[in-house]
């Protein structure tokens, strides 16, 4: 039996009328006749996916939960999202790999597929094609998977290649913080935070890592990509990245203004960066967009500016924040959707991120006009957000492998319904 769905989308010419057939958990080819569900207001879109995400379970569940990081993830227009191994214990061996995919199958609302840290033993390795991707922290921040040699980077840059599987690298260089930090006098001044983290040592991980990449054929994905020079490295070396909303959308001013709740590794920037990379991600430089949803709770982060974790929440706001600044002409919407929805996708070598017969019928239904966000009214269980007052484009639908998840701005899906996404090996 074929569903179809009819409405509007958004195309570069401009609104264009839409109908789209559904067959079990993907689109087909939509037969003549009447629809079974028709939209007359807002537009239809392909659902984001959202590849970096700590949902910090197991361990830290006072930060936030499968439960809870997928129904937030389902408010935002999220199908698919690709959970960071830094939980506790990590995720870095073939158990705690195979835990969190069934803790995955019995409480995500939307599907979560899993980076499987990198150590310098290589437990994770053991996996092969199975993972979804690989993690390679070459530089610290939350968590204990810090490989601080760079010897190690390149050994496993050649074990990830023969896995076919992207291997996301965090990075900013030890040896560069090290040296920054010296300089550092006032530690809870806010601005500390960025010296002590400067732009070059990511560029220079980058720089250092591509080449190898592209001579054993493996691929490197650059996580939450901070600075031009590394998004030109990666660029060069056909390699794919990912920005985050918050390195487009806020700066040092914003750290002065927030404290804490902006401290974030990599550290926003200058707002002349910000600009740069805003520029960088039109022009399809910067790839996808990723949210690098990192909850911590109010208490943790309003702890005094030294104390406080780094992170911030963001897989709610981050489609919403795109497509309203798609809204206001600020970026074209096909960048859009192609940052948020196909890309990815193609990262991570999924059928989604489009609305095309054999993808999975991954969609949101969205209103015409964007609203103001207000982060205690997200769904996080940290219950605040470093982006209230911003314009977002909130879905009042997902749908996801053809099921209804959110409907009418309420969640309709259970715990459960989504599942574990493997790598081709995981079936
Ligand atoms: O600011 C960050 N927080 N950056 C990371 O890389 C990790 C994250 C976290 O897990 O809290
Ligand atoms: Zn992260």
């Amino acid at each position: 039996m074929v569903t179809v769905i009819e409405g509007t989308t958004l195309t570069p010419e401009g609104p264009q009328p839409l109908r789209l057939g559904i067959e079990g958990e993907r689109f087909t080819d939509a037969p003549r006749g009447q629809a079974d569900i028709s939209f007359d207001d807002g537009y239809i879109l392909p659902a984001a996916l959202d590849i970096h995400v700590h949902f910090r379970e197991p361990g830290n569940e006072q930060k936030e939960t499968l439960r809870t990081g997928t129904r937030s993830a389902a408010f935002g227009g999220v199908a698919l999202a690709v959970d960071m191994p830094n939980t506790q214990p990590p995720t870095s061996t073939v158990d705690a790999y195979e835990d969190k995919a069934q803790r995955i199958d019995q409480n995500a609302h939307i599907d979560v597929g899993v980076w499987a840290g990198v150590t310098p033993e290589g437990a994770c390795f053991e996996l092969g094609d199975q993972a979804t991707g690989y993690k390679l922290y070459a530089g610290p921040t939350t968590g204990d998977l810090l490989m601080d040699d760079p010897d190690s980077w390149e050994d496993a840059v050649e074990r990830v290649a023969p896995t076919g599987r992207p291997m996301a690298v965090h990075a900013e260089h030890p040896a560069m913080l090290h040296d920054a930090a010296e300089s550092i006098t006032d530690w809870e001044d806010p601005s500390s935070h960025l010296l002590s983290r400067p732009g070059l040592a990511e560029a220079r991980v980058f720089e250092s890592l591509a080449p190898i990449a592209n001579d054993v054929d493996a691929h490197l994905h650059g996580a939450h990509v901070s600075h031009p020079a590394s998004a030109k490295v990666l660029h060069k070396h056909g390699l794919t990245s990912e920005v985050t909303p918050h390195h487009v959308l806020l700066d040092s001013n914003d750290v002065e203004r927030l404290g804490a709740f902006a401290k974030v590794n990599p550290p926003v920037r200058s707002p002349e960066t910000r600009q740069a990379l805003m520029q960088m991600l039109r022009e399809g430089i910067l790839m996808c967009v990723a949210s690098d949803h990192a909850p911590h709770t109010r208490h943790e982060k309003g702890s005094g500016f030294q104390k406080a974790p780094s992170g911030m929440p963001g897989v709610e706001t981050l489609f919403p924040l795109m497509l309203a600044k798609a809204f206001r002409d600020e970026i074209p919407i096909e960048r859009v959707l192609e940052a948020c929805c196909s890309a990815p996708a193609d990262v991570m070598g999924l059928p989604a991120g489009r609305l095309d017969p054999g993808c999975w019928a991954n969609l949101v239904h969205v209103p015409d006009e964007p609203v103001s966000i207000q982060g205690d009214a997200l769904h996080s269980k940290c219950g605040w957000s470093p982006f209230d007052g911003f314009e977002g484009v909130f879905p009042s639908a997902l749908m996801v492998r053809g099921s209804w998840v959110v409907e009418r701005s309420r969640l309709v899906g259970n715990a459960g319904d989504g599942r574990f996404v493997g790598g081709p090996g995981w079936e």
